[in-house]
């Protein structure tokens, strides 16, 4: 009997590992707490990196993304990323994905910030997320219907949507399936269910809801992360959260992606003046984290207000710039039109949200956890690929590449029964030394992701990341009895922020999306 295997969460990463674990002959159930399509890869703009030109090199993207992480990532791990990116960047292409080609018939080169190339592959302009997770939900599918006939797809898929990962299982010292609430409903409540299994891969995305801004869709609550610490798997890097830096502020934070930037769009303060330019050489182009962080001080300077995004220069004239944009950037476009603004003929405000976490369960370069039978892969994975800071569009990259190891090292682990030795688990700090705050506010999620925005956003101290320790250790004082599904998501926040509150106390020193104001002088990347 072949090896089953759980692979929880439906985006880029979870989808690749299924089809390649149910490829190398492993039955696969594949479960998803909303619909298949539903996961946060739909939501990426600007793209898809890889050196997928003759003039472009491995050694290239390699050094910036090593330079983005900013000296905390594993060599090894970007080695893999930048040398295994494009052959799965192909598999995309043969798989359907239609990335955006020019007038001469070759792809077009996008370019983001800290890229010494334009390697960005991007298709339907900025709906590259979209059109990969379109074509690899097809595939799914395709694979789950042929499952009882014979044929070139695999032929041992399931899938089941509206499934929450409650907790994993454990038997025996490792990891031996998962608990599920599944088929809650508006007025229904969802049943209970265990799913056995040789190996459950987490691939459940991250945790952007912990703050109240966000570009994360309401399915980002850190339920993978959160499982792995109840059940007792390593977890680092949590205070790495890199803020994204442009987007349209409102109740509902709609990202404006960097490609906007790479395009020759330019910040400009209230009174006009390009203020990037003061904080790196790179201006608008530089690393994420410092154009976050200098607009967050723009915006501090001028009362709160947004600083704008300046697109109106991009063509010769306004109307010739207004098909330009509705072209290389449809969906921004629409959501910058139902905003009543238009951004051809007036700069737009934009502001600083959440974007992405690059730490997470620890895993080594083929996803094992360091649980037996555990494996995670793409943003709730921690296998050292990003450092302190993402290099833009490495995220879509990181899911296809280590997806597949993932899911092909999976079968070959399930079906020989032996474990290999798990990844060294780093040392952290991870226990606030803290006192409960009985005065603090009454916990709500949109209590908790205040607390986090205003004490451990884009720029931390002590003061902050102790009152907010004190205030999530009042919370956890408190009795609850968490049934629902949003209740247990709360419960993951509420964990996943206490942890990386304590991991952003114990790095005194500023690095990469870590930024302390009250940063001691110590060696960056020296917790
Ligand atoms: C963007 O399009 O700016 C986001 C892409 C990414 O997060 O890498």
């Amino acid at each position: 009997m072949s090896a089953h295997v759980v692979v929880v969460g439906s985006g880029i990463a979870g989808l690749t590992a299924a089809l390649h674990a149910a490829d190398a002959g492993c039955r696969v159930t594949l479960v998803t707490k909303d619909v298949l399509e539903h996961a946060n890869t739909r939501f990426a703009q600007g793209g898809i990196a890889g050196v997928m030109f003759a003039d472009d090199r491995a050694e290239d993207h390699m050094r910036d993304t090593l330079a983005a992480g900013a000296g905390l990532s594993d060599p090894a791990a970007v080695r893999v990323l930048v040398e295994e990116g494009p052959a799965r960047i192909r598999e995309l292409v043969a798989l359907g994905v239609a990335f955006d080609r020019g007038a001469d018939g070759e792809w077009v080169k996008g370019l983001e910030a800290a890229h010494s190339y334009p390697r960005i592959l991007h298709a339907g302009g900025d709906a590259t997320g979209t059109a990969i997770e379109k074509a690899l939900v097809a595939r799914l599918r395709a694979s789950v219907r042929n499952s009882d006939r014979s044929g070139d797809l695999p032929t041992d898929l399931r899938v089941i949507e509206h499934a929450f990962l409650v907790d994993l299982v454990m038997a025996g010292g490792r990891v031996a399936g998962v608990d599920l609430l599944v088929g809650e409903a508006p007025g229904r409540a969802g049943e209970r269910e265990r799913i056995e299994a040789d190996a459950v891969v987490l691939a459940t995305g991250g945790a952007g809801q912990l703050y109240a801004h966000t570009t994360n869709p309401p399915v980002a609550t850190g339920d993978g992360i959160a499982a792995a610490l109840r059940a007792g798997a390593a977890v680092s890097d949590l205070e790495f959260m890199q803020f994204h830096p442009t987007v349209l502020p409102g109740d509902e934070a709609f990202l404006v992606s960097e490609a906007v930037r790479g395009e020759g769009a330019t910040l400009i303060d209230d009174t006009g003046r390009r203020f990037a330019l003061d904080a790196h050489p790179d201006g608008e182009l530089a690393p994420r984290d410092v154009v976050a962080r200098a607009i967050a001080e723009q915006m501090e300077r001028q009362g709160g207000r947004p600083v704008r995004l300046d697109a109106t220069h991009l063509r010769a004239n306004a109307e010739e710039t207004a098909a330009f944009l509705a072209r290389r950037f449809p969906t921004i476009d629409a959501a910058v039109r139902a905003r009543g603004l238009d951004w051809a003929r007036e700069p737009i405000p934009v502001v600083p949200a959440a974007h992405y976490l690059m730490g997470g369960i620890v895993t080594d370069l083929a996803g094992r956890a360091s649980l037996p039978g555990l494996y995670a892969v793409g943003e709730v994975a921690c296998t050292g690929v990003h450092g302190a800071n993402r290099l833009a569009s490495n995220s879509l990259l990181e899911g296809a590449v280590f997806g597949a190891r993932t899911g092909d090292v999976v079968a070959a682990d399930a079906a020989s029964g032996i474990w290999p030795a798990p990844p060294a688990a780093p040392v952290v700090e991870d226990r606030p030394a803290t006192l409960p705050d009985p005065g603090g506010p009454a916990f709500s999620r949109g209590a908790l992701q205040h607390l986090l925005w205003e004490d451990a956003g884009l720029a931390r101290d002590a003061d902050g990341l102790a009152h907010a320790a004190s205030v999530l250790a009042g919370w956890r004082a408190q009795p609850r009895d968490p049934r629902t599904e949003a209740e247990l998501e709360d419960e993951n926040l509420l964990l996943v922020a206490e942890r990386l509150v304590a991991a952003a106390l114990a790095r005194r020193g500023s690095v990469g999306a870590h930024y302390r104001r009250d940063a001691v002088a110590v060696l960056e990347g020296a917790a």
